[in-house]
């Protein structure tokens, strides 16, 4: 059946005069009447796409239409085809920087058929990394593009971005132009995953503050896949996976290392030492690429002299250009709710941090109950690792970070419980434990 054909059949059934679908679909209802008609052999993809939307096409009704658009017999004056994919392909995934042999495994996981997977872990554990490096290696897959959003739950300078923006942004970048976007932000998710309803697309959410700003991004389509990043760990949808990154082995955080430092800067240093400069990093990705960066940018200095610094203050140290731990924590911090950045810092007042509830119970001044809850929040983000049930353990910088904070909180005399328990401070607590 031609193009004009199929339009008034899917026009009539859906009870629109020519006016009314040229109204619905913010077409000119020349062109309506032109493509009916057929006085127009060409339309333009965002026209088909706008028409297909209006008249409420499913699936196969939506092919058969591009087919009749693209199979069009060509007239004698006619410029050659067009490419035949009427929306515009997205790469827009940023440069690949993982290094091989590390988070292999994880890599793994994500390669494997999901359709959501949603990635989580503390601040510079290697989220977007992974993330990337797994959507190049699965881009092949998915010929209709990668779409990476980041949508910025802890960007220093931005607030997170709001899903009814990332849409429009989204939209735009597949091809449908400003003015047909709907300012109802269930109407542009619902238009989002008309448009992908019959794409294979992977789509990248990074740094996803929560459910509420990256579920409207999700397709519906079986032919897309997602993977998401976010510092918390989300309730992700249906069949979705939980992928949550832990600190890196010793033996990766090593090849890590030297693989950024540049292996004539560690030619002759022993494991050992390595090993120990890897884990005042705390096995985390991102003190491990500052603690190479700083390697890199002081030649006269060897790895020996970086561990000294390390060893230190190594929170201080862990700072490069524009990467630094301590920002980093910083952002996670500033997300959490009042109650909750005052119960991170008096957690930062422990000696050793590793810990049971009773004892964090004493020290919140709460029941154990009250404290599990409010440990259940610095656990969603990251700030605190619950290794066996009833047992927490602060990762080592955030350990340093948290001291930080309660100490200039109880010295600066501006929170009363911080002062209690600094004067209470005398290894007693859970440090004794
Ligand atoms: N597998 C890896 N290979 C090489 N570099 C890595 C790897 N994982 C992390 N890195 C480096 O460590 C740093 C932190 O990684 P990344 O930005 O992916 O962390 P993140 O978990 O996304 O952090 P944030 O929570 O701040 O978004 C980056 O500079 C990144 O280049
Ligand atoms: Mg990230």
């Amino acid at each position: 059946m031609s193009l004009g054909a199929l339009l008034r059949m899917w026009r009539q059934r859906a009870l629109l005069t020519q006016e009314q679908l040229a109204e619905r679909a913010g077409l000119n209802v020349r062109t309506v009447r032109r493509l009916e008609n057929m006085g127009l052999l060409r339309p333009r993809a965002t026209s088909v796409l706008l028409l297909a939307k209006a008249l409420e096409l499913d699936g196969a009704e939506l092919e058969m239409l591009y087919a009749a658009a693209r199979g069009r017999p060509a007239g004698p004056d006619e410029p050659p085809p067009a490419d035949p994919r009427p929306w515009t392909v997205p790469r827009q995934l940023p440069a690949d920087v993982a290094v091989p042999a590390v988070r292999e495994r994880e890599l793994a996981i994500l390669m494997e058929h999901h359709s959501v997977v949603c990635v989580d872990g503390m601040a510079g554990m290697g989220k977007t990394a992974l993330a990337v490096s797994a959507a190049h290696r699965l881009a092949p897959l998915f010929p209709d593009g990668q779409l990476f959003v980041d949508l910025h739950a802890h960007a220093r300078a931005t607030a997170p971005v709001d899903p009814g923006a990332a849409l429009t942004r989204v939209l735009r970048a597949l091809g449908v132009p400003g003015e047909h976007i709907p300012w109802h932000l269930d109407d542009r998710a619902a238009l989002y995953r008309s448009v992908l309803a019959q794409r294979r697309i992977l789509v990248v959410l990074d740094d996803a503050a929560d459910e509420h700003q990256a579920n409207p991004l999700l397709p519906a389509a079986p032919g897309c896949r997602v993977i998401i990043t976010s510092r918390r760990r989300l309730a992700c949808p249906g069949d979705a996976r939980n992928l949550s990154l832990d600190d890196l082995p010793v033996p990766e955080a090593v090849a890590l290392f030297t693989r950024l430092a540049g292996r004539e800067r560690d030619a002759g240093t022993s494991v050992d030492v390595l090993a120990e400069v890897v884990r005042r990093c705390g096995l985390l990705p991102l003190a491990i690429r500052i603690a190479a960066a700083r390697l890199r940018a002081h030649p006269a200095w060897d790895v020996r002299h970086l561990l000294d610094r390390l060893a230190t203050d190594r929170l201080a140290e862990l700072v490069a250009g524009r990467h630094s731990v301590v920002a980093a924590l910083d952002r996670s911090y500033e997300r959490l709710p009042a109650e909750h950045r005052q119960v991170y810092r008096l957690l930062g007042s422990v000696v050793r941090p590793v810990f049971g509830l009773d004892a964090a119970a004493t020290l919140l001044d709460v029941t154990p109950a009250q404290a599990r809850r409010l440990l259940d929040e610095l656990l969603d983000a990251h700030l605190l690792q619950e290794p066996a049930p009833g047992r927490y353990r602060l990762h080592d910088l955030v350990h340093g970070h948290a001291s930080a904070l309660w100490l200039s909180a109880a010295l600066g005399g501006s929170a009363e419980r911080e002062i209690s328990a600094f004067e209470q401070m005398a290894g007693v607590r859970l440090g004794a434990e």
